[in-house]
């Protein structure tokens, strides 16, 4: 998972069919390149909704899915259909561009059978030029696991698993609202260890009524089979989600931060470095597709709800699709699956670009800035110069680097940026 910023929209909003000559308009932007495009793709639909997830997920039971499928069953063709249409009316802006990474998340896409994934990444190949080594990441809920599903996701040419394992511990799991318990976490990282190079696994931590042992004895089962790579979530309490409404007793602030700490030595010690404020990987496992979003770079999002951030010479555009199921396959079916579609503004840019940027370990480089903002320097000066006099950030002439404090205290860090 990459928190990748959230705009409010409602899916009462009609469509938005903006020209194609718009995006290719002079503007008050010059960015001198395109950066790396990867491609997101969103798979809606979860067996349940679980009581944190504010993401646009739905139980497919709801009827949500009502289609081709019928009530009860993921419309898969259609929706892959509605996937493709939304493809093709996005192609005149990413013309002759290359996908250096796929990433397919939701919900939970391993609902999704191994052939219809197959026939997705075929479609995919259809009409979009893929780097030779392209990474294709598949988000998969271990409650969704069944003998040799892993691996027909590899044969599809799915190249890394995402796991959404949260803990091995079935008490938490329960408090989780999960649909899987421990046995079935573990025979799903076991099955992913065997059927794929490189793999993640999602892990929560200050989970409800969590101690510091128990947490030690998840982080020790999670790298007793030596995974590539690990994101860790504080769990956050998300409004408008049934734990806003009956919050969980959770781990005070003070236990929450020294879990963290721990976290970080126990990965540290088996070998993996925190690349990024919630990622640790093994030297040459880190997750491609997420460090383009974190450098700024560009993704076309297709699927309900799901975001795009795309660049041309003269302006930095964002856009979401509707997020309503039923209605994205409508309206995507019909070619006009977007409803919002807004240039960032100037002013908002640098902020933008710091959300991102700064959760790097290794920051970014100053270079990096113009060329994807389009902005000079001088519109970052004053932010940097406070964050380096309050120890929050190191610099020299070409890098800019969070320190250990910039870490721990990202949000004022990032808050340094934000548009006068
Ligand atoms: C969109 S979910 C995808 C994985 C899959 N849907 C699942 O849950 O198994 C991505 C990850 O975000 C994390 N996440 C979701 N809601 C969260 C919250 N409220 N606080 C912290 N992490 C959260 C979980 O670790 C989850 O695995
Ligand atoms: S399985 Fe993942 S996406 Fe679905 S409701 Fe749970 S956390 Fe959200």
């Amino acid at each position: 998972m990459a928190h990748i910023p959230i705009t409010p929209q409602s899916d009462a909003d009609p469509a938005v069919v903006r020209d194609i000559q718009h995006y290719m308009r002079p503007g008050l932007l010059q960015l001198p390149s395109l950066p790396p495009l990867s491609l997101y793709v969103h798979l809606p639909w979860c067996l349940k909704k679980c009581p944190y997830c504010d993401f646009n997920s739905h139980e497919f039971r709801d009827g949500s899915g009502d289609g081709v499928g019928g009530p009860g069953q993921v419309p898969e063709q259609r929706y892959i259909d509605a996937l493709m249409a939304d493809l093709e009316a996005a192609l005149p802006l990413i013309w002759g561009r290359t996908v250096h990474s796929i990433f397919i998340g939701g919900g939970t896409p391993s609902l999704f059978s191994p052939q219809s994934i197959d026939r997705l990444l075929s479609d995919i190949r259809a009409r979009l030029r893929l780097e030779s080594d392209c990474e294709i990441t598949m988000e998969a809920n271990p409650g969704t696991f069944e003998k040799d599903r892993f691996r027909a996701y590899r044969s599809a040419g799915v190249t890394r698993l995402s796991i959404g394992v949260q803990s091995f511990n079935d008490t938490h799991l329960k408090a989780l609202g999960r649909v899987h318990d421990r046995a079935q976490a573990l025979a799903a990282v076991e099955e992913a260890a065997q059927a794929f190079d490189t793999f993640n696994l999602d892990i929560m931590y200050a989970l409800p009524g969590q101690t510091m042992p128990e947490l030690e004895q998840d982080l020790l089962t999670a790298l007793a089979f030596a995974p590539p790579h690990i994101s860790i979530y504080h769990l956050t309490i998300e409004p408008n989600t049934y734990f806003a409404k009956f919050p969980p007793a959770i781990p005070e602030d003070d236990q929450a931060y020294a879990m963290l700490d721990r976290i970080t030595e126990m990965t540290g010690e088996a070998g993996m470095a925190r690349y990024e404020i919630s990622a640790y990987a093994r030297p040459g496992h880190q997750c491609f597709h997420n460090i383009n979003y974190w450098q700024f770079g560009d993704y076309l999002g297709i699927g309900a709800g799901a975001h795009s951030k795309l660049s041309f010479a003269h302006r930095v555009v964002r856009q979401v699709r509707f997020r309503d199921p039923a209605r994205y396959m409508d309206n995507a079916l019909a070619g006009r699956a977007m409803a919002q579609d807004d240039d960032v503004r100037r002013a908002d840019l640098p902020f933008e670009y710091m959300l991102n940027a700064l959760r790097l370990r290794d920051g970014f480089a100053l270079q990096d800035f113009t060329d994807r903002t389009g902005l000079p320097l001088t519109t970052i000066a004053k932010g940097l110069e406070a964050a380096e006099r309050k120890g929050l950030i190191e610099r020299d002439a070409a890098r800019v680097r969070p320190t250990e404090r910039g870490f721990d205290f990202l949000s004022d860090l990032q808050e340094l940026f934000l548009a006068d």
